[in-house]
């Protein structure tokens, strides 16, 4: 059972948007002044991260355009704007994107622009050399994020490379589980859980979706990316990939 998330992100992004993108406790409203530097740097290893593997496989690729969808507090759009002549950041929270935007002002990156999302991706226009993703589509009910997916993989230039990042099987231990389910399948279970658990009684939740990777290939196949492989993580209890592809040229 899935349901919408797209209240829970809006609220992260007003309430607690560095945790909301890395669920660190140093990263919390309260503490995010004095480690801000350590979260950006979180961002630059994983872009550096995704141009090694694109670049060891593709060689030298178009560096014009490139979308990360779900951008956040342009932890990741920040250091691909040192690599992109131009990043568009899409995000469903309006909180999350105003933040980007300070953060890219203050940091002088003046080619990086942000928009709001939504299912079509309609705010974006012409195509992308680079369509990237880390940690997000997880958060979206499967067959959503798969025609999310496919939305972006359609705005790719000949030549463009896609590294999109999915949840593929998660294992909890039986009591995690059960909180877990609680709080998301159970009417009142989430206010009951925070409640429990001493924090507000709406904190929002963050829903957890595994992917299957034969539509994922299939999708990527039905849109003409060739050389298509994947990097498998290890995140805390998840078994996670990002899975890059080119498009023909
Ligand atoms: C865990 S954060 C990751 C942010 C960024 N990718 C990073 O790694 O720094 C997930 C982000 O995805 C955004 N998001 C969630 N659902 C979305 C949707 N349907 N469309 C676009 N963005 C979405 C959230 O608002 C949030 O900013």
């Amino acid at each position: 059972m899935s349901f919408v998330s797209d209240s829970d992100w809006r609220k992260w992004g007003e309430i607690d948007p560095y945790f909301g993108v890395v669920s660190f406790e140093e990263f919390k409203a309260e503490r995010i002044a004095g480690n801000r530097e350590r979260f950006f740097a979180t961002g630059r290893r994983e872009i550096h991260t995704a141009m090694r593997e694109i670049s060891a496989r593709y060689g030298d690729v178009a560096h014009r355009r490139a979308l990360d969808f779900g951008s956040g507090v342009g932890r990741l759009a920040l250091p691909l704007a040192e690599r992109y002549d131009a990043v568009v950041g899409v995000d469903i929270s309006e909180a999350m994107i105003a933040e980007a935007r300070e953060n890219c002002r203050d940091a002088g990156v003046a080619n990086a622009e942000f928009v709001l999302s939504d299912d079509g991706l309609t705010r974006l226009d012409g195509s992308f050399d680079l369509v990237h993703s880390y940690i997000v589509l997880q958060h979206i009910p499967v067959e959503r994020g798969l025609a999310l997916t496919a939305q972006m993989l359609a705005r790719l230039a000949p030549g463009g490379v896609a590294c999109l990042h999915y949840s593929l099987q998660r294992t909890l231990p039986p009591a995690r589980e059960l909180v877990y389910a609680l709080k998301h399948h159970v009417p009142g279970g989430r206010i009951a859980m925070n409640l429990l658990q001493r924090r507000a009684w709406d904190t929002p939740t963050m829903q957890m979706n595994n992917y299957p990777l034969a539509r994922i290939l299939h999708l990527y196949a039905e849109h003409g990316l060739e050389d298509v492989f994947i990097t498998p993580e290890w995140q805390e209890t998840a078994l996670t990939a990002r899975v890059y592809g080119r498009k023909k040229a």
